[in-house]
Order: C-alpha cells, then structure tokens, then sequence
C-alpha cells in the first residue's frame, strides 16, 4: 500500500512563456517555468542570461508578454507595488538596505507589502529569531554592517510581508565563502520552516544544485535545461550553457 512516489508540490508562481526586455531585442525569450510551495528553485546561466531581467518581470519592473500566475492572480500589467503586497517578495541584486536607517528602520520599510494581521512587532521578532545578529544589532546604522549583515538584513525585510514566493538575486554575490554559507544555511532553515517558495539566482553553480530542488539554466534568455537539481549536476546541458555564451 506504501506509495513512494512523491506527491507533486503545487505551484505558487507559474511563469508561461515570457519574453521580456529593454525596448531592444529581447533578453528574455519565451521561457516557462514554475516555482513550488516549500521548495527551492535555482535560477542558473552566465553572466548576461537574464537572470535579473525575468525576476525584474516577475516584480513587474520590466514589461513581458507572456503570463505570470500567482495563485489565481495573473501578474501581467499589475504595478510592483501590488505585486508585492500579493505576495512576492523581492532581494535584488546588490542589497538596497537603507544605509542610514537602522536596522529595525530597514525592517519596517518591508511592512509596506504586509497583507497578514500579524503586527510589525511580531514580525520582527520573527524574523531575528531567524537572524540574531540583527536582533542584536537593532538600533545599529545599517551601513555599519559587514556584507553579509547586509544581506541578512535585505533578507530580512523581504521577510516581513509573509511572503509566498521569494526572489533572491545573487545573495552571496561578494561575500566569503563563510559568509556565503551561512546565507545558504538561513535558506535551508526557511525551507524547513516556511511553506515559501524560494527562486534563488546563485552564481555557485555547485552552492545553487546542492541547495535546490529544482533547476533551470537560462543561457542567452532562453531555458536550454530544467529538472530536479539533482540530476542536473554535471549534465552536458548545464556545462554547455556556460560555455561559448560570452
Ligand atoms: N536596464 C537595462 N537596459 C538595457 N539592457 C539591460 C538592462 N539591464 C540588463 N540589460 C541587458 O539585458 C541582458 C540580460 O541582463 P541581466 O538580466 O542583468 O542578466 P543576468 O542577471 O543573467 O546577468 C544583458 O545583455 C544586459 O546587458
Ligand atoms: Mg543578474
């Protein structure tokens, strides 16, 4: 009677052939891809591919066409704002924590997009419950901290709103591998934690598959591999999608 096949995850947020860019030839092309409750999913592909671009077009800050489905909530046209009060969260490339703030300043910004009840205090101990060193660094400048406190914190603030879906823009970009690999336990920890779906774009390909669940390697804007992460490792697909794509 025991059934080993695993039951199939739903979708929070399904991406169907979007093609997007900057008014020029387009740097996203036709690409489908689904990101699923509790797991997460790596976003792969050299520099250039257009990682950033398609979370740019999940968040509505690049125009697609295309679909984006949230739940029962097509994404198309909405304003980014609304977007994230649907649920998506968004830690783009390069932080933007606010440097004068402080951190439970920078941690309020991210109740702007909060559609629970739960209160900003709550919130916040929720969330340095994940991160204690910014519990104990609350009334601390932000630009006071290291790189990877910075993160965190970016982190952190997406994490206010409660969001479905989380996107993360090369989070250890910088950091040392120390630094970077306690990241990567926090993702790990939210996985285990949260009902989230993660979309995660990692430059370490090896970081990236050991941590998802699942994989897609975008190369020139296209997806040219997909699949468990596991069984993408040291495919030809992958390999080739970083050869030749300079
Ligand atoms: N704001 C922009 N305006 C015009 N072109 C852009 C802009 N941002 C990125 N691009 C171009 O789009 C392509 C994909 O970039 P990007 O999405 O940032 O890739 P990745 O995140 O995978 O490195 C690149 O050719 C890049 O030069
Ligand atoms: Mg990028």
């Amino acid at each position: 009677m025991t059934n080993f096949t695993e039951a199939p995850a739903p979708a929070l947020l399904e991406v169907d052939r979007v093609t997007a860019g900057y008014g020029g030839p387009a740097v996203v092309r036709d690409v489908s891809l689904a990101i699923k409750e509790g797991r997460i999913t790596a976003l792969l592909g050299a520099n250039g591919a257009g990682k950033t671009t398609l979370m740019r077009a999940i968040c509505g800050m690049v125009r697609f066409t295309g679909s984006i489905v949230l739940g029962h909530e097509l994404l198309s046209g909405q304003r980014t704002e609304r977007i994230a009060r649907l649920g998506i969260a968004h830690v783009p490339e390069g932080r933007g924590t606010f440097i004068d703030l402080s951190v439970e300043e920078n941690l309020r910004v991210g109740c702007f997009a909060r559609s629970t009840k739960e209160g900003a205090a709550e919130a916040m101990e929720r969330i340095y419950g994940w991160l204690p060193r910014l519990a104990e660094r609350r009334t601390q400048r932000a630009g006071s901290l290291s790189g990877g406190e910075q993160q965190m914190l970016a982190i952190g603030r997406a994490l206010m709103a409660k969001p479905q879906v989380l996107l993360l823009d090369e989070p250890s970009f910088g950091l040392a591998p120390r630094v970077a690999a306690e990241i990567m336990r926090l993702l790990r920890r939210l996985q285990s934690e949260t009902s989230m779906g993660i979309l995660l774009v990692e430059q370490n390909i090896e970081i990236a598959l050991g941590l998802a669940d699942d994989a897609y390697v975008l190369r020139t804007g296209a997806v040219v591999a997909s699949g468990p992460a596991a069984q993408l490792r040291g495919s030809h697909a992958l390999r080739d999608a970083y050869l030749g794509a300079h």
